[in-house]
Order: C-alpha cells, then sequence, then structure tokens
C-alpha cells in the first residue's frame, strides 16, 4: 500500500458528493493506495469512526443523492478536546480528502495551518458561495430543481392571476435565485447582496398589471432582508443552529404578506427548502465532481496538502484552501443586472 488516503464529506449534503468520492476513491486504488471512509464529516475524525472504502462501497454510487458516508456540520474547534482527537485519529492515516462548503473547509484550512493536518479538500455546496472556485458541486442540480418549480408556478399563477413568492436556499448568497429566477423569467429576483426595497418590487408588479399582466413571479433567496426604502432592514431567520450556522427560512411568507397588502394582488407562497438539495445530480455535477475528486486524490498523493481542488473557467486547478474560505463569493453586479435587464 502507497498511502492510507481518507475522505470525508461534512456540511449540508448536495448532489455530486458520491460522484467526488467514487473519483477519490478509484484514483486512491489506482495508484496503490488503500481508501478510508470517515463517517458523518468531522465528527467521524473527532470519534474515530472511520471505514475502508472498497470497489464494492462504491459501485452503483455514481447517479445517487445524498452521500454514502453521511454528513454533519459538527466543528471539532467548538468540542472540548475535538481537535485533539481528530488528530490522535489522523495518526495512521497519510492524506485526508474534505468534501465541503465553507465551514467544512473552514476546519480543513485551520487544522492543516496549525497542526499540519494532511489535508486536501474539494468544495460542494448548492450555494456556490465559495471563493477562489467558479463553481462547487451540487449547484447546477439546485438551479435545475428550482428552475423547474418556478416553470410550474408559472402557469399556475398565470390560471389565477396570482403573485407567486418562491423562496429558494443560498443563505447570505443569491447564486440559486439569479440563475434558477433568470433561467425561468422571474419578474422579480432578490438577493442579498444586491437587496431591492419592497417599494421597488411592488412598483415592478404594480407597473405589470398596468401593462396587462395580471400575474407575476418573485424569487427571493432565503437570507435576502427585506429593505425598505427608509433604510430599514430586516433578516427573517430561525434562530442558529448547534454547530452555529444562522438557520434561514420564511422570508418568503413575510414578502408574500408584504407584497399582497401593498398591492392587493392575490399572493401565494412557495418555499422550496431541502427539495433543491436532494435526487440525482445533472451531467454536470456528475462530470465536475469527477474532475475535482481526481485532482484532489491526485495532490493527496503528491502530499500538495492545505489546497483544494477548484474549477477556474474550464480547468480544475489547485488553490489554497485558506483563500477559498477566507471569505464568501457573491454575486456580482455586472451578473444581478444582467437578470435585472429581463424583470417585470
Ligand atoms: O449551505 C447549504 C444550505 O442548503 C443552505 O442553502 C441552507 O441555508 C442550509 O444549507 C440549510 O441547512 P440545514 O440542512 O442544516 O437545514
Amino acid at each position: 500500500v502507497t498511502a492510507r488516503v481518507a475522505v470525508l464529506t461534512g456540511g449540508g449534503d448536495c448532489p455530486g458528493l458520491n460522484a467526488a468520492i467514487r473519483a477519490v476513491v478509484r484514483r486512491s486504488h489506482e495508484r496503490g493506495s488503500e481508501a478510508l471512509g470517515v463517517r458523518n464529516g468531522w465528527r467521524g475524525l473527532v470519534e474515530g469512526n472511520v471505514e475502508p472504502l472498497g470497489m464494492r462501497e462504491i459501485s452503483g454510487i455514481l447517479p445517487r443523492g445524498g452521500t454514502i458516508l453521511g454528513t454533519t456540520g459538527v466543528d471539532p474547534r467548538r468540542l472540548d478536546g475535538g481537535v485533539e482527537r481528530v488528530l490522535e485519529h489522523a495518526r495512521g492515516i497519510d492524506a485526508i480528502v474534505a468534501i465541503g462548503g465553507e465551514g467544512t473547509l473552514g476546519v480543513a484550512a485551520e487544522l492543516h495551518a496549525l497542526h499540519g493536518l494532511p489535508v486536501v479538500g474539494v468544495p460542494k455546496t448548492i450555494d456556490n458561495d465559495l471563493a477562489a472556485t467558479d463553481y462547487t458541486i451540487g449547484f447546477d442540480t439546485a438551479v435545475s430543481i428550482a428552475t423547474e418549480a418556478i416553470d410550474r408556478l408559472h402557469t399556475t399563477a398565470e390560471s389565477h392571476n396570482r403573485v407567486m413568492v418562491v423562496e429558494v436556499m443560498g443563505r447570505e448568497s443569491g447564486w440559486i435565485a439569479l440563475h434558477a429566477g433568470l433561467a425561468a423569467g422571474a419578474d422579480a429576483i432578490l438577493v442579498p447582496e444586491h437587496p431591492m426595497t419592497l417599494e421597488a418590487v411592488t412598483a415592478l408588479l404594480e407597473a405589470r398589471h398596468r401593462r396587462g399582466k395580471d400575474f407575476s413571479i418573485v424569487v427571493v433567496a432565503e437570507g435576502c432582508p427585506l429593505v425598505l426604502e427608509s433604510g430599514e432592514r430586516r433578516v427573517v431567520s430561525m434562530g442558529v443552529d448547534p454547530n452555529g450556522f444562522v438557520r434561514y427560512g420564511g422570508v418568503g411568507y413575510e414578502l408574500g404578506v408584504e407584497l399582497e397588502r401593498r398591492t392587493g394582488f392575490q399572493t401565494r407562497v412557495t418555499v422550496l427548502g431541502h427539495v433543491q438539495r436532494g435526487g440525482t445530480p445533472t451531467g454536470r455535477d456528475r462530470v465536475v465532481a469527477a474532475r475535482l475528486g481526481l485532482l484532489a486524490a491526485d495532490l493527496a498523493h503528491e502530499r500538495r496538502f492545505g489546497l483544494m481542488a477548484a474549477v477556474r473557467g474550464d480547468d480544475v486547478v489547485p488553490v489554497s484552501l485558506r483563500d477559498a474560505t477566507a471569505e464568501r463569493k457573491g454575486v456580482p453586479a455586472e451578473l444581478y443586472a444582467t437578470a435585472r435587464a429581463l424583470f417585470g
């Protein structure tokens, strides 16, 4: 055996994780190494919950959503003795491939920098908000699910002359809202990076009605604040989860109530929620996951730790985990302007 390479998935699941795991395991075997699966994200290394991953374990997983390894957002730094236990359980492991978003990869970056943990990252999150990569696994599937949902809401909005508010995921970033809204021809898209005021949304819907369009679709990202012309802002959330992350969800309902009150137009609200993270990945997510998984496994074998396999243009390239987790990648103003040009 050349090396023992462990793979873990952390944070929220998404379609495409299994395709990435499969690529890491296959490349590791090809290079004469033993592949190991860490259960439930970083928690598996805190608990020493690590099992061999053979060809049998990865057979048939490519098109399956979720992750065969299980996942949690557990941050060992928040547990008493958590980091020490991770380091202890990682002792017999030559390399760890951590597949995750901001939270999971933030742990990876720090444990590498402070303790020399031999870790390589792979970016995943339906939110697509990681810096240093153009793309994260899961985003394309989420966009296609949300696009289909908005298409379906369109026909019922039209039949009933209603305003349909659709709340999509994305925490503090509007990537899913922007892409699905643009793809499905939404009349307004509300994203945290460039929030519209309620007055502006109301004016848009009223102008549409004056043009004889008496139905509308409004897409809102879950973490988008409700903003008034007066400057007043309100973020709707459901508190904080045990790992310290804000739980979003519900802004769509408040927006729907406000828009109906202001316009007098009948309004209905759909919160898409975890549907956006479930089921089979698109072809694009499988292909990107395969490419990133192979690159990460190669970096691991070359002992180039502290790096993340990233997408840059048409290429997959190594970038620093620190850069990837130092800040969030928001929707740029020019992309939002493109969507906005087609509002109403
Ligand atoms: O970060 C991915 C994501 O799906 C966000 O879009 C959403 O806010 C969050 O995870 C939901 O987390 P949980 O699965 O813990 O409810």
